[in-house]
């Protein structure tokens, strides 16, 4: 599985990368205002700031919300860097775009997806990655990760090759989960992936093996 981070944070963004297993960065205009960056020319500036820290792909979201819009600005965001992928809305115009982009070879993930029937046209019109919600699902008190699950299975059936990127991903449990389900990839803050790391037994073995080299040093 894949592990992306989902953040505009250039901080953590480094962080994830010197870890060594980071494969990309998802972003959306609520994560770029969080870091203050506003403004379009100052918003692609920072789309290739991050393609510079990172080696994968790197989801840059449109803000139309019509077919020619969201051509327009894909297009232009595919120019910025070779590891851009466009990430448009799961509307009726953003599946045409995702089509459109798919006939040029131009990578897009399809975001705001909270249902197997979305994610199945998603994957009819071509899309690279497709971008279930599970903590937005979970918030309304629907299973998340369930929806990874139906994905996942209908994909399987007919050999689609978008693949699965759960997004809002808010835990370490979420990331376990979704790699037993088998998500292609996963999109979380830094936490979720640095709190994969934690194990109490880990730390006190730790200490007991340094405390031991001591004593015979
Ligand atoms: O990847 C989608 C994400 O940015 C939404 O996460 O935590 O705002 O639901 P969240």
């Amino acid at each position: 599985m894949k592990f992306f981070i989902d953040t505009a944070n250039l901080d953590q963004i480094r962080e994830a990368q010197d870890m060594g297993v980071l494969d990309g960065v998802t972003t959306n205009p609520s994560l770029m205002a969080k870091e203050g960056i506003t403004g379009r020319n100052n918003i692609l500036k920072h789309y290739v700031d991050i393609c510079n820290i990172v080696d994968g792909d790197v989801s840059a979201e449109v803000i139309s919300t019509d077919f020619a819009g969201m051509v327009k600005e894909g297009e232009e965001l595919a120019e910025l860097h070779e590891q851009i992928v466009v990430k448009l809305p799961m509307i009726k115009d953003g599946v045409k775009a995702a089509k459109y982009f798919a006939d040029k070879g131009i990578r897009t993930n399809v975001t705001l997806v909270f249902s197997a029937g979305q994610a199945l046209l998603a994957a009819k019109a071509g899309a690279t990655y497709v971008s279930p919600f599970i903590g937005r699902l979970d918030d309304i008190s629907t299973d998340g990760l369930n929806l990874i699950a139906e994905i996942r299975h209908i994909y399987d059936n007919y050999g689609f090759e978008t693949q699965i990127l759960a997004a809002s991903v808010r835990h370490t449990m979420h990331v376990i989960d979704c790699a037993k389900i088998g998500a292609d990839v996963m999109t979380g803050p830094l936490s979720s992936i640095e709190g994969l790391l934690k194990h109490p037994l880990t730390d006190s073995g730790l200490a007991k093996f340094l405390a031991d080299y001591k004593k015979g040093n």
